[in-house]
């Protein structure tokens, strides 16, 4: 067959970019791909700041991937896997973003989708993701982990893949920020900041670390760090939460699927997992989008929310004196743009269209 597109136009995405690390992608895989991942690091002059005068801070801006959050990663491999082992139709429980990425996939790759949320649990922007790629909704009375419990059972129909992190090829797709972080910083950071819901991506993340420093292409791995929610945090009590609350719906989840993988990432990497509360990450929230000009939907805050909350408490905190700190910010903020319209002020009546009645609107602010 004619090819259409260059290789080069083609060959973009977490499969085309970091194959030789992806030992499931073989060359029967049939990749499925909307050119996700090499997403931005963005230095932040003034966190480093904050954080001190030897420390250089890093954003990896996972909210510009396709849709919107670092799920893509994992996706791409899950959903070109489910392809190549030829299931019809894809699967998975989700707080929002997983099911936004996997209607998309699954879109693309010609399968059905089939997504289990949690009623009126789903920021807005997430749900009209899943509508749009043409996902079928099935929501549930229950949270999460009574939705990621119903998806294990209905598990054993061949003809349908799960497509949540329990499926191992999610994690290695997204073990790929790692590897993009130390090619483009020239070796790991010190310490990295995520925010925890499930405990996949910060298993992920340690995986790739330790992938390349065993194979020599960093000479260290980064501690690393988990933010749960103060209302959502099941591993930093050690049980899991019944009735996670949190304004972060990302990350409302009470008891995560790779806890354990989490758990031996944080002691391996001599890391931790610590608590933010909502006032903490909406106050986050707000000051990335003011001061750095990079606008995240709350469970992405809580990254960041974590190393203020490591400013203001000094040395008891998991920052680093000096070095680099590298957060992850995980999904885009206009997923959820209720969240911050419910707390910004009500908008002035409209003004006649006349010089003057702008400039006294604007004295009047
Ligand atoms: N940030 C965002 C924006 C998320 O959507 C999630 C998880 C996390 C952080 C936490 O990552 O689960 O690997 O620890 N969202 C899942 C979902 C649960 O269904 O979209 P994790």
């Amino acid at each position: 067959m004619q090819k259409i597109f260059p290789p080069t136009l083609h060959d973009r995405g977490v499969i085309a970019r970091w194959r030789a690390w992806l030992p499931d992608i073989t060359d029967a895989t049939p990749v499925v791909s909307l050119n996700e991942g090499s997403t931005p690091l963005i230095h932040s002059p003034r966190l480093s700041a904050l954080v001190g005068r030897d420390v250089r801070v890093f954003l990896k801006y996972e909210g510009l991937n396709p849709t919107g959050s670092f799920k893509d990663r994992g996706m791409t491999v899950a959903v070109s896997k489910a392809l190549e082992a030829g299931a019809r139709s894809i699967l998975c429980a989700s707080t929002g973003n997983t099911s936004a990425a996997a209607a998309a996939y699954a879109a693309r790759a010609g399968l059905a989708c089939i997504v289990l949320l949690p009623a009126g649990k789903i920021a807005l922007g997430k749900l009209v993701q899943a509508i749009a790629y043409g996902a079928k909704i099935v929501t549930i009375d229950g949270n999460f982990d009574d939705a990621l419990q119903l998806v294990r059972e209905l598990a054993d129909d061949p003809a349908i893949a799960i497509v949540n992190s329990i499926n191992p090829h999610r994690l290695e797709g997204q073990k790929t920020a790692s590897f993009e972080i130390i090619a483009e910083l020239g070796d790991a950071p010190d310490a990295h900041f995520l925010p925890v819901g499930n405990a996949g991506n910060i298993s992920a993340y340690h995986r790739g670390y330790r992938e390349w420093l065993t194979l020599g292409r960093a000479t260290r791995a980064p501690r690393m760090i988990g933010w749960q929610a103060a209302g959502a945090a099941p591993i930093f009590h050690g049980q899991p939460v019944a009735k996670p609350e949190t304004v972060a719906s990302a990350i409302r989840i009470g008891n995560p699927a790779s806890w354990s993988l989490a758990s031996a990432a944080v002691a391996e990497s001599g890391g931790a997992v610590d608590i933010v509360s909502d006032d903490e990450i909406l106050a986050a929230q707000s000051w990335l989008a003011r001061h750095e000009g990079i606008f995240v939907e709350p469970a992405s805050a809580a990254s960041v929310a974590g190393l203020l909350k490591c400013v203001r408490q000094g040395g008891e905190c998991h920052a680093p004196a000096s070095g680099t700190i590298v957060c992850t910010v995980t999904g885009h903020g206009l997923k959820d743009t209720v969240t911050v319209l419910d707390r910004a002020a009500a908008l002035a009546p409209p003004v006649p269209a006349k010089r003057e009645a702008i400039l006294a609107a604007l004295d009047e602010n």
